[in-house]
């Protein structure tokens, strides 16, 4: 049976996640949060002492450990996906600021990308999905269906983000918010492996002026519109 690859990568904090999930349960297409299991394995590395808050990680004890590493998903009876690390769900303990701090140091590791990769065809082999990430357009999956490409300014990301961590009670400033996404901007923009770029046939989708609504509704005209989309329905 024909299966739909949707790719949508973009800078942090930008509602790609947001977006990736509507369009998935819109779609009745499998959701993945690539960002999810890159979070799962820095928890896993601080947890273990193989990367220390805000240090390099220690290659060579990651390399070690890796296979002992088991991210995976669960669907929770409200429809949402938790992530689990060993089987235990850490949905929670990987969205905090420490998690954000380490995870773009974690993620620059050549090795543990392949190995996500690999996990991230695997998981959604014989399935329509709907996929974001850094990579998915450029690495994971170079033929998607559909690959968009989502931004906003810096200003505009760091201001919904520090709204989000506030409202869930974590104590933070702008300016600590502002200063760290830059600094993952540039990690995620500037790293050797996979470094996060548009592909060449991505849709640009500015969403700095666009309110959630308007950027789903954009998105779900260009996924209707695909020729693949409309043999599958
Ligand atoms: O989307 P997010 O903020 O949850 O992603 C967390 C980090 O993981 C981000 O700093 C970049 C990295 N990442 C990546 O390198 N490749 C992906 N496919 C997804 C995320």
């Amino acid at each position: 049976m024909k299966t739909i690859q949707i790719a949508i990568d973009g800078h942090s904090s930008c509602g790609k996640s947001t977006l990736a999930k509507s369009l998935a349960a819109h779609l009745g297409f499998l959701y993945i949060d690539t960002g999810a299991m890159y979070r799962a394995i820095t928890l896993y590395a601080l947890r273990n002492n193989i990367i220390v808050d805000g240090g390099a990680p220690d290659e060579d004890l990651l390399r070690k450990h890796i296979y002992n590493i088991e991210v995976s998903f669960k669907r929770m009876p409200d429809g949402t996906m938790h992530t689990l690390l060993n089987n235990e769900d850490v949905e929670k303990n990987i969205r905090t600021v420490e998690i954000s701090r380490n995870v773009s140091a974690i993620s620059a590791v050549a090795f543990v990308r392949e190995v996500m990769v690999d996990l991230q065809r695997k998981l959604s082999e014989n399935s329509s999905v709907v996929m974001d990430g850094r990579d998915i357009g450029t690495v994971v999956f170079p033929n998607a269906d559909l690959k968009i490409f989502v931004t906003a300014s810096p200003e505009v990301r760091a201001q919904r983000r520090y709204k989000e961590l506030i409202a869930k009670g974590d104590n933070v400033s702008y300016q600590e918010v502002f200063d760290s996404l830059v600094k993952r901007d540039k990690i995620d923009t500037t790293r050797e492996a996979s470094p996060l770029r548009m592909a060449d046939d991505a849709v640009l989708v500015d969403n700095s002026e666009m309110t959630i609504e308007g950027q789903f509704q954009h998105v779900l005209n260009l996924v209707q519109n695909l020729a693949a989309y409309k043999q599958l329905t």
